[in-house]
């Protein structure tokens, strides 16, 4: 089972929201992919936090493509019903969770999150190392914890097929351990210097 959990670096998530807000406040779509999404936790959180920021009505606009490689067909099921243990929900704020989450009347260790969290992720199996965008034009990627298990070259492939991936001026996600390949020197521009957002650059 993938190690992640709800509110996982949500410092983090905010720092990027806090960049990401002005660039998309006209925006009719948003859309995000969030890349090794494990069992939801992550797409679920940020979800969660640009709701919190953007209001009932921008977020609408919102749309999520959580993608995993799935490997034992898991995933699909729990995210689609977005069911989880009461017991994994224990870092979340308490108005957060009364705001987002409700008990399983069938089964009170469970709680379901929200129609309008729920609405705004979509999961899809997907292989990164495909080198295959699951669509283009997107304006935020989050990938956290996932091409530390690649090898070096698959890296540089993941990420040229990110930056190929994100819109020009998109923005994108990675964990705080991470540097990215030397050899994307110009691709990205790092926006902030305690934590690894970057964006794609607007042509001159
Ligand atoms: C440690 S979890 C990270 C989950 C989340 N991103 C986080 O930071 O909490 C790593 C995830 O990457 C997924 N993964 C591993 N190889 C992958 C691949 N080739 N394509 C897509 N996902 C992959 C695993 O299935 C797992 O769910």
């Amino acid at each position: 089972m993938a190690f992640t959990f709800f509110f996982r670096d949500a410092q983090t998530l905010n720092l990027a929201i806090d960049h990401f807000l002005p660039y998309i406040q006209s925006r009719r779509t948003i859309t995000i992919w969030s890349a090794g999404c494990a069992m939801g936790q992550e797409p679920y959180t940020f979800a969660i936090l640009l709701r919190e920021r953007m209001g009932p009505n921008l977020f609408r606009n919102v749309k999520i493509y959580a993608t995993d490689i799935d490997t034992y067909n898991q995933y699909v099921q729990v995210i689609g019903t977005g069911r989880y243990p009461e017991k994994d929900l224990q870092r979340i704020p308490p108005d957060i969770f009364n705001q987002y989450f409700k008990t399983d009347p069938e089964d009170p260790g469970f709680v379901y999150i929200s129609d309008e969290i729920k609405n705004a992720v979509q999961f899809q199996k997907h292989d990164l190392l495909t080198f295959e965008p699951v669509r283009t034009g997107i304006q935020m990627i989050i990938c956290k914890n996932v091409l530390l298990h690649f090898s070096a070259e698959e890296r540089l492939l993941v990420w040229n097929m990110f930056w190929t991936a994100l819109e020009s001026g998109g923005f994108i996600l990675h964990e705080h351990t991470q540097k990215i390949p030397e050899e994307l020197e110009g691709k990205f521009t790092r926006i902030v210097m305690n934590a690894q957002i970057f964006r794609k650059p607007e042509p001159i």
